[in-house]
Order: structure tokens, then sequence, then C-alpha cells
């Protein structure tokens, strides 16, 4: 059987990136009524594959081309060996915070599941916290790390590393010259307007002295944490700010307002399209892409 990297349309930017596989992608349009049309490659039938979706900007839309390309894979009689999303949906809610609410993690991952989806490969997948491989919902689920290669951008420079709260810690534990910052949120509001609890306020020791610090987050979103927590080093002594983080999503004006924070540098992975993907994560889907097709 021949072994084919089948690329979803929100992951079609990394095609010219991948070098060494087979590479399709699958094709996709609107009906008119905004409605999912997917047509696979005939080179997928009878082979193994490799599914890359991006499941950002567009999440639910790209769940629906997702479920319909893993349906047409089965028909084709192709063999999904698994199923890399960089950035994986629905991660943030992994716990109930209010009565009623729905973990979306579990919920996505058991849709996966019930369609066949055995292997399952993402980077620092917010739920999870700490690289590994983890059995949720009878999916194997690889949580790639990509922080080395943030770590590889700003190699041979000076700088002490900050994490802006405690569940980044892993992301700063090795390097000499670092500090874990703490984040207070406020209440919960049970409002349409907000989904999550506001940053009130950074809380930390930051050494003397220091000329340079890099913020290492997994994540901005909002931008509320690393404006935050850059407003809070400056005022304590920092000279200069920049953060590094894998997934870049920036919200609304999240990047206006890290700029107006007196931010220095922004740089994240590309597994989420942006201006500031400087770091390319084919590492880490060449490595997902040879563990599934079992090379
Ligand atoms: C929080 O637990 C995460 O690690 C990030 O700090 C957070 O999700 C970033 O979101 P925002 O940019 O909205 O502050």
């Amino acid at each position: 059987m021949k072994n084919i990297l089948l690329l979803g349309s929100d992951a079609s930017y990394l095609a010219q990136e991948i070098k060494g596989f087979n590479v399709k992608t699958v094709f996709t349009k609107k009906f008119p009524d905004g409605e999912t049309y997917v047509r696979l490659p005939v080179d997928v039938q009878n082979s193994d594959i490799v599914y890359i979706q991006n499941f950002f900007p567009h999440q639910n839309d790209s769940i629906v081309e997702a479920l319909l390309t893993i349906e047409g894979l089965k028909d084709y009689k192709a063999n999904l060996k698994g199923l890399i999303a960089p950035y994986f949906p629905y991660a943030r809610q992994d716990k109930k915070f209010l009565e009623g609410e729905v973990i979306s993690f579990k919920a996505i991952i058991k849709l996966f599941s019930s369609l066949g989806v055995k292997r399952i490969g993402s980077i620092n997948t917010h739920a999870l916290k700490k690289p590994g491989v983890y059995t949720i919902e009878d999916v194997e689920f690889h949580n790639e790390d990509a922080s080395p290669l943030l770590y590889s951008y700003f190699n041979d420079e000076e700088f002490l590393a900050v994490a802006p709260d405690k569940g980044a810690e892993h992301l700063v534990s090795n390097f000499k010259k670092k500090i874990i910052l703490k984040k207070e949120r406020g209440k919960y509001v049970d409002s349409k307007a907000s989904t999550q609890r506001p940053v009130e306020r950074i809380v930390g020791d930051v050494p003397e002295g220091v000329e340079r610090a890099i913020i290492f987050d997994d994540m901005i979103s909002t931008g509320g944490t690393i404006v935050k927590a850059t407003k809070f080093l400056l005022s304590h002594g920092v000279k200069r700010v920049s953060c590094a983080t894998i997934h870049g999503l920036f919200i609304n004006d999240a990047v206006e307002k890290l700029k107006d924070a007196g931010i220095e540098e922004i740089v994240t992975t590309n597994s989420v399209k942006n201006e500031f993907a400087r770091i390319s994560i084919t590492p880490i889907i060449h490595r997902l892409a040879s563990t599934f097709f079992e090379l």
C-alpha cells in the first residue's frame, strides 16, 4: 500500500513545507446554502493515509470537513493511520466551571473516535498541559511539544525566561534564568459576552537589572495574559520584553493590545497561520507521520 499525507483545506498552507511524503490535498467548496462539499483525490484509494487538518480559524467548518473526509476515505477503502491536528479544537474547555457546561475537549475526541480514528497527533494541546501519549476515549493521543523549536529560535541570546502563569512552568523549566509569574483571575462572569475569567493581576519576583525577558506560553488568544505580563515586567525594571508562543490565534485586536503594552517581538510557530509565525512545525509533522505510518 502506498502512503499519502492528505491535507484538509485549512492545512493546505503546509503543503510547500512538507518534504519526503506524497502530499495530496482535499478539494472543498461551499454549497449555496453554506454546507461543505468535499471531494477526495482518487489516489487515496487503497492507500495508507495520514490526514492533517487544521482547526483554526474555522473550527466548526473544519470539523465537518474532517468528518466528511474520514467517511469518504472509508468509501475509498483507504486505511486511515492517524489524524494530525497541529492546533486541536475545543481544547480550552477541559472541565466544568459552571453548572451545565459541556467538556468540549472530550466530546470532540469522542466524535473522532466514533468515526474510527484510532490515533491523533497534536501540538501542546491546552487541555492536556504536558506532552506525552494519552489514551482518551479509545484514541491514542500524541501531544507533541513544540517548545524546543521556540528555544532554538532564540538560541545564543541572553534573556530571562518568563512563564506568565503556573500552567506555563514546564515551558521554562530548562532555563537557568527563569521566573514563574502568578496569574490572578477574576470571577467567572455568567454572560453571553464573556467565556473566561478576566486576568486581573500578575504577581511575581523580578530580579534586578534584567535587560531582556522572553515570555513563553502555549498560546495567545485574546492577548490578555501576555499584555498583563509584559506590562508587569516593564514596570518592574525589565528593559525589553518579547514573547514566544506555540499557537498564535490573535483574536480581535490582540496584536494592537500587545504592541500598545510595549512588546518588542512576537514569535509563534505556524501551527496556526498568522503574521508572527516564524517557526515551522514540519519537524513535528514528520515525526508524527512517521510514527503513524510505522516507518
Ligand atoms: C492559559 O491558561 C493559557 O496558557 C494562556 O495563557 C491563555 O489561554 C492565553 O489566552 P489569552 O491570550 O486570551 O490571555
